[in-house]
């Protein structure tokens, strides 16, 4: 049984299919048809809505915004979820022909006239709230980064971004924070639930059991984000009988650090990563920023990026380029695989049936005279697939590369690396022009991108070419640099 409140409503859900999204419970099983169908592909923001939950210490609230086309109700055990109908008091209150006011980002809304044929705005109401709810001032970058999965096509973007300024740095008071002692105990209670399943969808708490759920379900996905996984369903018209979520297992979304690496457990979403992995890699502001969008990297894991082995994800590349290894479980043996071994064609790896991905390891490099970079080139900033994505990360010993590794997307048929451009640069002085010319010829050799809708093979190649030579610029204080601009996470 799935057990979440809706808004102040517990709801026990025992008998819904376990590819429910959350957005057709709303529209088809509960009426409430506030939050919009656009993309039905977590492209457009119309879906938004807000999910409160527990932080691990269980003592404080955070609220994610959802796109919910995208996302299983399994993703609700535990949770308070939040739609654009229980914000106002007088939509609430309509039911009682009672008038009421609109909730303050709704009110801003209207003064900032940020709404025209009105059906982006519920979604834009829903991310607006779920940044009202976890901060108490804003920055305009902040606003752009919160908004950043909300398409408008009429209004314009400058009234709603006003409006989220005005609203978030004003002093809040909604019933939201005011109730926020009583929800705290009620999603508690609500925890201390260890539900394993609800029909066909099971939700294992342990190593343990998630094997033996595979073991009994082999033809069961894994779903943890499911932003990927349930485009089968919303875009191919595909039923998922069973799903095995790996979202309730504490293990699975760990995040430890020793001197010398990073592990961060598969299931962890991106944006409870990012944190860390900014604090140990800061050149990877831009490339994590843009990572499809704020509700996005809310759900979407680590893991599931890597495990689906898509061509065109952006961290393979970043992390093939940190020399990653994963770590493989299947409840009884566990194995580490360097991640440069682990795409072996496309959407095709190592992994064996029974098999997950148990976690993400990054070695941290404290050496001076190490450059990192990670570039993606996309028609839009956010919300976009690369066409290209490159990573390099360079060692420098006196001058000289001691030792070059990268990670590409984009222009094969998985994320790679090129080795050839590693061992030709091995021992080259880097400040010399040559390093440009040798690498380029070994990544014009390696690689051989394709055609499609988002780039032609050509302009891939040239793409590539040019962001070696970039890199080469930007690391290069002798001649005179064009440094990246790393903006910090603070
Ligand atoms: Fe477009 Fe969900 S309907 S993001
Ligand atoms: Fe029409 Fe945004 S107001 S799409």
């Amino acid at each position: 049984m799935i057990r979440f409140y809706l808004n102040n409503e517990l709801v026990n859900l025992g008998e819904a299919r376990a590819d429910l999204t959350v957005l057709n419970y709303l529209r088809e099983n509960k009426s409430l048809v506030g939050t919009k169908e656009g993309c039905a592909s977590g492209d457009c923001g119309a879906c938004t809505v807000v999910v409160a939950e527990l932080n691990s210490a269980q003592d404080e609230l955070y609220y994610r915004s959802l796109n919910s086309c995208v996302t299983f109700m399994a993703a609700l055990h535990g949770k308070q979820l939040i739609t654009v109908e229980h914000l106002s008091t007088s939509a609430r209150d309509h039911l009682d022909n009672k008038l009421g006011q609109l909730h303050p980002v709704q009110q801003a809304l209207v003064d900032e006239h940020a709404s025209q044929c009105g059906f982006c705005t519920p979604g834009f109401v829903m991310s607006m709230f779920g940044l009202y709810q976890n901060t108490t001032a804003v920055t305009r970058s902040e606003v752009l980064t919160a908004l950043s999965g909300n398409l408008c096509r009429c209004t314009g973007y400058r009234p709603i971004i006003e409006a989220t300024m005005a609203v978030c740095n004003q002093a809040r008071s909604d019933q939201f924070i005011r109730g926020r002692a009583e929800t705290l105990a009620n999603l508690i209670a609500l925890n201390a639930d260890a539900t394993q399943s609800s029909g066909n969808l099971l939700m294992p708490r342990t190593r343990v059991q998630l094997a033996d759920a595979i073991s009994e379900n082999p033809g069961a996905n894994l779903v943890a984000g499911s932003t990927d996984l349930a485009l089968e369903f919303t875009q191919q018209l595909k039923p998922l009988d069973t799903l095995i979520s790996l979202s309730h297992i504490p293990a699975l979304r760990r995040i430890e650090t020793s001197e010398t690496e990073l592990t961060l457990g598969a299931a962890s979403p991106l944006n409870d990563i990012q944190p860390i992995l900014l604090e140990h890699f800061p050149e990877l502001f831009e490339v994590i920023d843009r990572f499809a969008s704020m509700p996005i990297r809310n759900q979407a894991t680590l893991g599931g990026n890597i495990a689906n082995a898509s061509p065109i994800g952006d961290m393979p590349p970043v992390c093939l380029a940190l020399n990653a290894s994963v770590n493989l479980d299947n409840g009884t043996q566990t194995r580490r695989v360097p991640l440069n071994e682990f795409f072996v064609d496309y959407r095709k790896t190592v992994l064996q049936p029974r098999e997950w991905v148990d976690s993400v390891v990054l070695p941290i490099n404290k050496s001076k005279d190490a450059f990192l970079r990670a570039y993606k080139i996309s028609k839009r900033m956010e919300d976009d697939i690369s066409a290209v994505c490159a990573v390099f990360s360079l060692q420098l010993k006196d001058g000289k590369v001691s030792s070059l590794s990268s990670g590409f997307g984009g222009v094969a048929a998985t994320p790679m690396s090129c080795r050839l451009l590693e061992q030709n640069l091995l021992g080259k002085t880097w400040s010399s022009k040559d390093c440009v010319s040798v690498g380029q010829q070994a990544l014009t050799a390696v690689f051989e991108p394709i055609d499609d809708v988002r780039a032609s093979a050509q302009y891939r190649s040239d793409v590539l070419a040019n962001l070696w030579h970039r890199f080469w610029l930007e690391t290069n204080s002798a001649s005179q640099a064009i440094q990246t601009r790393v903006i910090s996470h603070a």
